[in-house]
């Protein structure tokens, strides 16, 4: 299997469109993969949902192995469990790049994004749309990755709620110019420029993407959406370590 990329590479990035698979065609899996590939992606976003935290099922471990098989694309993948701490090294065996989790299941979450880091796995924190960002400020320097999520997890196609742009910011202030900074639901071409000028870097595309007949076409367009909003005070991030 040829080297992953890292996230490394994506933060010194312009910001970038994270496909989610959930919104592609699972029975033609690995040729959606190669397409968005082909397309320009550079990471993909995997949604893994318990039917507890959210009230939904997605896919699980060996879709993830499977993924990692076709693919060297970043696997950034986005635990929407009410227990993730079990599935750390399970899901870093299978070949994420970035594991991400919820500061609302967890009351601490200092040891677990530590936990994370030490499989050399980049740590994420996501917040719900109606979790403040004081929540997580604590535990931004352990962070690699926040997720702003944009409409309650659990399912694709649904519509962006702006309170996501207020916390964007108030994050990218926070943490300054090198948190990956990504934000999830309901990004589109009307919306993905407003995110980016409030500082988001990975700006994660299910349906919007996913619905087009040319990946390529909608990645370029996309991309250009949030470069062309993307605020010069608030640069994609700066560092390249
Ligand atoms: C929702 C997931 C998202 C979802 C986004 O719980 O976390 O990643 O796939 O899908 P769209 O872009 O369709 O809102
Ligand atoms: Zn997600």
């Amino acid at each position: 299997m040829p080297t992953p990329r890292s996230l490394t590479e994506l933060r010194s990035a312009s910001p970038q469109v994270v496909p989610s698979l959930l919104a592609c065609d699972f029975g033609r899996v690995r040729e959606e993969i190669a397409a968005v590939e082909a397309a320009g992606a550079q990471a993909l976003h995997l949604d893994i949902m318990d039917g507890h935290f959210v009230p939904n099922l997605s896919f699980g471990v060996p879709v993830v192995q499977a993924v990692r098989r076709a693919t060297c694309l970043v696997l950034d993948v986005h635990l929407m469990l009410s227990d993730p701490a079990p599935w750390i090294d399970v899901f870093r065996d299978a070949g994420a790049d970035s594991i991400t989790f919820h500061i609302e299941v967890v009351p601490e979450a200092g040891p677990l994004l530590e936990v994370i880091r030490g499989t050399g796995a980049a740590a994420g924190l996501a917040l719900n749309p109606a979790t403040p960002v004081s929540a997580v400020e604590p535990y931004l320097s352990g962070c690699d990755l926040v997720l702003a999520m944009s409409v309650m997890p659990g399912f694709g196609g649904q519509e962006f709620d702006p309170v996501a742009l207020s916390k964007l910011r108030q994050l990218r202030q926070s943490a300054g110019p090198d948190l990956l900074l990504s934000v999830d639901g309901g990004i589109n071409l009307t919306t993905i420029g407003c995110c980016a000028d409030a500082g988001a870097n990975m700006l994660v595309t299910g349906s919007a993407l996913f619905s087009q007949d040319d990946y390529r076409r909608g990645i370029v367009e996309l991309t250009q959406a949030a470069i062309s909003h993307a605020s010069p005070q608030v640069p994609p991030c700066s560092k390249s370590s």
